[in-house]
């Protein structure tokens, strides 16, 4: 049963794209396998620079994955800065990390264009990614396409460290099927959070309705024949309809009489119905912090014990004890 391993940055409130995108198939995965699941505190402090936002945004992300259904018996569920072992691991793979591998990767590249704050967490992001996923064995790796030169790095860190210290780590595979999917936000672009053109299901209806019709239509008629194939709403619809709701819809667009704000009324009722058990689990979780925190603490604790082991190994590999 190979191990899976996957972090979300919590850099805000989990939308649609991140829900359908990567935790619910990240979590239909953990039924099956043995999983680490964390909140990337440390990678968010890259960006945030707020201490209500980070702890707000940390126990969003926490509260999603287990309104998603994350079975913390089975599975382990923590926040990476309850681990400190990963950034002395990270430490010790900065020593094996060519410069030029971080200064050419992508994401750093992207950023640094972006960015008015470019500092050395963003630089050092792919290391502390590494160590993530190295310091707990992880084989399996699901994460967007964007990750896969990440995983790359991971790779050629870890199998140096091997090559120059002996075999200590397992070397990961990026999983991207599963994730291929991309959920298109409210402007046709892909859904994210920096593009502000997400929908966010687990927020109050008020918010959730006007997300919803803020989506971006061509100015046909009430009357006039739509094409759901160009509809950002329709491509939407779809991902959450089953497919007797999908044909239904697409007979109402053919026929005509049938407008855009119909349409987003119909995509608000679907997704209220379908995600009503969902976010009223949020809900719940979201007055219950100290719950939420019991369960980080106890996948804290399981996931600690894995961490000391492995950097026992790297340390007496290194020569340091
Ligand atoms: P954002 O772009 O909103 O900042 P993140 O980069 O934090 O999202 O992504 C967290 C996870 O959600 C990643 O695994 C990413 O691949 C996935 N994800 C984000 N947006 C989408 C999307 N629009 N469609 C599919 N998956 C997505
Ligand atoms: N960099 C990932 C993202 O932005 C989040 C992340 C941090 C991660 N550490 C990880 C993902 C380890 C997988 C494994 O989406």
């Amino acid at each position: 049963m190979p191990r899976i391993l996957t972090g979300i940055q919590s850099s805000g409130e989990p939308h649609l794209g991140n829900v359908l995108g990567a935790m619910l198939p990240a979590i239909e995965m953990s039924k099956r396998n043995e999983s680490f699941f964390f909140i990337a505190d440390l990678h968010a402090l890259t960006t945030i620079k707020d201490r209500e936002v980070l702890k707000t945004n940390t126990l969003t992300t926490a509260a999603a994955w287990l309104a998603c259904g994350l079975n913390t018996e089975t599975n382990i569920l923590y926040k990476q800065s309850d681990i400190p072992q990963v950034t002395e691991l990270m430490w010790y793979l900065n020593c094996l990390t060519p410069y030029p591998m971080l200064a050419n990767a992508h994401s750093f590249k992207d950023k640094a264009k972006q960015l008015s704050d470019v500092n050395a967490g963003l630089f050092t992001y792919p290391v502390l990614m590494a160590s993530d996923i190295i310091l707990y064995d992880a084989e399996i790796v699901p994460v967007g396409k964007d990750q896969t030169q990440h995983l790359e790095i991971t790779r050629d860190i870890a199998n140096k460290f091997n090559y120059l210290f002996g075999n200590t780590f397992i070397i990961p595979e990026a999983k991207t099927d599963n994730t291929n999917m991309i959920i298109p936000g409210t402007d046709g672009r892909k859904m994210s959070k920096s593009y502000n053109n997400t929908i966010n299901i687990f927020a109050d209806e008020k918010v959730l309705k006007k997300q919803i019709m803020g989506i971006v239509t061509d100015s046909k008629n009430l009357e006039d024949p739509k094409d759901p194939k160009t509809c950002n709403i329709f491509q939407l619809y779809k991902l959450v309809a089953s497919d007797a709701q999908t044909q239904n819809l697409i007979s109402k667009y053919q026929k005509g009489g049938y407008g855009y704000g119909h349409a987003k009324n119909e995509l608000f009722e679907l997704i209220i119905n379908k995600y009503e058990k969902i976010r009223n689990k949020f809900k719940i979780l979201m007055k219950d912090p100290k719950h939420v925190e019991i369960q980080l603490q106890k996948g804290a604790e399981k996931a600690q014990e894995v961490a000391n082991s492995v950097l026992k190994k790297v340390k007496s590999n290194l020569g340091l004890v």
